[in-house]
C-alpha cells in the first residue's frame, strides 16, 4: 500500500515520546502540583511522558518538616494524578545532603546521637514508602554522596549523614528500603557521574557496596548536561560501564544548558536571544542522549527536569536570573524540532 509523507507525519503528530520509545524505556518528567494543574502541562505529560517524579515536595525538609509533622499535600496530589494516570513514579529522595529540615540532624541543642539518627532516618523511610509504595517503582535511596573535590580520601561527601553515621548509613537506608518495598528498584543517583574521576569514584563505591551485599539495583545519572557536552560516546562508556557491575541504569535529570558551566556569569554576557545555534547543537545532545540509551536494556528511564522552558531550576542556577532554554518544550510549551526528530528515530528503531 502507498503511504504518503503527509500521512506519516499527521500519524506521528499524535504518537508522543513515551510511545515512539516504548520499546526501550520510560520518558518521566519532573513535576510539582502547580504545574498538573494547568492544562497546557497537563495534555504535554499525557502525551509524552510515562513516568513522574516529585521535582522537591518528597525532599526530607519538604514532606517532614517537624520531628512530629509530615507536610503531604504535594505529594499526594502528584501520586493521585500518577495513579489515575496510570504512570509509575520515581522516588526522589531519601538520604541527601541538601534540602534537609532543621531538627533532623540536632537534638537538644546538640548534634543528634549516631542512634538517634538512625531511628529517624528509618521512621521516615518507613512512613515515606508505605504511602506511595504502590505508585513509586524507582526510589532514590542516596543521593549525591560523592563529592571528588571537597569531599574525603575516599571520595565521601562530608554531609551531616556521613559525618554522624559514617557510610554505613547509607548500606542502611538501602537495606530499610528493600525491606519496606521488596519489588521496588533501588537506586543511587549522582551528577557528573558520566565520565571522569567522579565516574571512576561512583563505580568502585557501588563495587564496593555490591560486594558487602547491600542491595542496589540502577544507577541514576541526573545528566545536568551542557549544548556541547557529552557526546553519543560518553553516554555509551558510562551506560557500559555501570551496567557491567550488573547495574541498571536511569537518566534521571536531564536538561541541557544554553550555557556552558563557567559561561555567561556575568549580566553583561547573558544571551539577549535564544541562541538558535545552540538550540540545534542541544537537539544533538538530546539525540545523542537516547540513541546510545536506546541500544541497552540496562536502561530503564530517561527524565526530564521540567518539562518546558517558562519553568526550570536553570533559570536561577548556577547564576540567578539568567533565562536559560534546557528542555525540549519551549517557553510556549510548544515541541521544539528535537521533538518530532526523536518521535520519528523512536519509531524507526522500533520497528527493527
Ligand atoms: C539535584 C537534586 C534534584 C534537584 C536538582 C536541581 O540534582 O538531585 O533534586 O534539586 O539538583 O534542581
Amino acid at each position: 500500500m502507498f503511504i504518503s509523507h503527509n500521512f506519516i507525519n499527521n500519524f506521528n503528530m499524535n504518537i508522543g515520546l513515551k510511545d515512539a520509545w516504548k520499546h526501550s524505556f520510560h520518558i518521566g518528567a519532573a513535576v510539582c502540583r502547580d504545574m498538573l494543574k494547568e492544562e497546557e502541562y497537563d495534555l504535554l505529560i499525557k502525551k509524552h511522558f510515562s513516568t513522574l517524579t516529585v521535582e522537591n515536595g518528597m525532599k526530607f525538609g519538604c514532606i517532614h518538616p517537624e520531628e512530629n509533622r509530615y507536610s503531604w499535600g504535594e505529594c499526594d496530589y502528584i501520586a493521585d494524578y500518577a495513579r489515575n494516570s496510570n504512570m509509575p513514579m520515581r522516588g526522589h529522595v531519601m538520604v541527601w545532603h541538601n534540602q534537609n529540615p532543621k531538627w533532623l540532624f540536632v537534638d537538644n541543642n546538640e548534634t543528634v546521637s549516631k542512634n538517634k539518627l538512625y531511628k529517624r532516618l528509618e521512621d521516615h523511610i518507613l512512613s515515606v514508602s508505605n504511602r506511595y509504595g504502590d505508585v513509586v517503582y524507582s526510589w532514590d535511596v542516596l543521593n549525591e554522596a560523592i563529592d571528588i573535590e571537597k569531599g574525603d580520601e575516599k571520595g565521601f561527601r562530608l554531609s551531616d549523614w556521613y559525618k554522624i553515621c559514617g557510610k554505613d548509613v547509607f548500606a542502611f537506608a538501602f537495606k530499610k528500603m528493600r525491606e519496606i518495598c521488596p519489588n521496588a528498584k533501588l537506586y543511587y543517583n549522582d551528577y557528573n557521574n558520566e565520565s571522569g574521576e567522579k565516574m571512576d569514584v561512583s563505580l568502585r563505591f557501588l563495587s564496593e557496596m555490591l560486594d558487602a551485599g547491600v542491595p542496589i539495583d540502577g544507577v541514576g545519572i541526573q545528566a545536568h548536561w551542557y549544548y556541547n557536552f557529552p557526546d553519543e560516546k560518553i553516554i555509551r562508556n558510562a551506560i557500559e560501564k555501570y551496567s557491567a557491575l550488573g547495574l541498571e541504569i536511569e537518566f534521571t535529570e536531564v536538561d541541557i544548558s544554553l550555557y556552558e558551566w563557567s559561561e555567561g556569569r556575568e549580566a553583561s554576557q547573558f544571551f539577549k536571544l535564544k541562541p538558535e545555534d545552540r538550540i540545534k547543537e542541544q537537539a544533538n545532545r538530546y539525540m545523542d542522549l537516547f540513541c546510545a540509551a536506546s541500544s541497552y536494556s540496562a536502561v530503564k528511564n530517561i527524565t526530564t527536569w521540567g518539562i518546558a522552558d517558562n519553568y526550570t531550576w536553570l533559570d536561577n542556577f548556577p547564576v540567578s536570573n539568567r533565562k536559560n532554554w534546557p528542555l525540549m518544550f519551549d517557553e510556549n510549551y510548544k515541541e521544539k524540532p528535537v521533538v518530532q526528530a526523536l518521535i520519528e528515530e523512536g519509531l524507526k528503531r522500533g520497528r527493527k
